[in-house]
């Protein structure tokens, strides 16, 4: 049976990277919802019927594992699409504590960067509420990066400009870490670094994911050694034209995160 990977659009490919790294013999199912993205700007009633619309599809090709490759779906809907399946499934969490940990010695502070909606959730709140105890995390919505990305735009004559206007009311060199906590935003990690000092430390939670995903497998003794096959599907259709393909696996070749 095959891997499934959920993701109102391509960031989930980034997440998908760090599992092909982790699981190279696993079979993938990837769904993009490009019909409804973005999420991060629209209402959690109106995200949490796509969400739940798609795993339907998903749990009927039949997935052993489900990956929640969004930060925004997990932060509305993993708890409970966990008990409406009875697959293992993980999400993908801002990585705030390893954040908090490394800045809190070092008297910086730590800054995630998400969506309007992951920001707003009760789950984000609860996560920095019980780890951030010197009130050092501070965050920044980046709606614009989301839009980028689904248009394919990565040029950073284009990206720069625009994280520098939406930080420019903020004092970068009291921050150590940056937390992308949207599957979106490792596409812009140069790009993001050209903004802050050289010594921060940019950090997201998917090689977090792909662990425990492999951790679960192993435990289930549910471990493939297949090829590594993958077939993407956007909204409940499969991808069959050659160029979304192609740029699907540009994606996958173009991202060079450090494990
Ligand atoms: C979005 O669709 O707004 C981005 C989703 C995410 O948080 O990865």
């Amino acid at each position: 049976m095959r891997i499934g990977f959920f993701d109102s659009g391509i960031g989930g490919i980034t997440v998908l990277h760090q599992a092909l790294r982790y699981l190279p013999n696993e079979d993938y199912i990837f769904y993009a919802d490009t019909l409804h993205n973005p999420y991060g700007e629209k209402s959690k009633e109106e995200v949490r019927e796509y969400i739940f619309n798609a795993v339907d599809f998903l749990a009927e090709q039949g997935v052993k594992a489900l990956v929640i490759a969004c930060n925004t779906a997990t932060s509305i809907a993993v708890d409970d699409l966990r008990q409406k399946y009875d697959f293992p499934i993980l999400g993908i969490e801002p990585a705030v504590k390893p954040a908090v940990q490394s800045c809190e010695g070092k008297r910086k502070k730590v800054l995630v960067l998400a969506t309007n909606l992951t920001l707003k959730e009760k789950k984000f709140h609860n996560l920095v509420n019980s780890i951030d105890q010197h009130d050092i995390v501070e965050s920044l919505p980046l709606p614009g990066l989301v839009e980028f990305a689904e248009k394919f735009e990565f040029r950073e004559e284009i990206v720069v400009p625009y994280l520098k206007e939406q930080l420019s009311s903020f004092n970068l060199m009291q921050y150590g870490t940056v937390v992308l906590g949207c599957t979106h935003f490792p596409y812009f990690e140069d790009s993001i670094k050209k903004i802050f000092p050289e010594e921060v430390e940019i950090i997201s939670g998917s090689v977090g994911t792909a662990k425990n995903l492999r951790r679960i497998l192993e435990a289930n003794n549910q471990i493939n050694h297949g090829s590594g096959d993958i077939i993407f599907f956007k909204s409940g259709f499969p991808v069959e034209d050659k160029e979304t393909l192609s740029n699907y696996k540009k994606l996958l070749g173009m991202l060079d995160m450090e494990g």
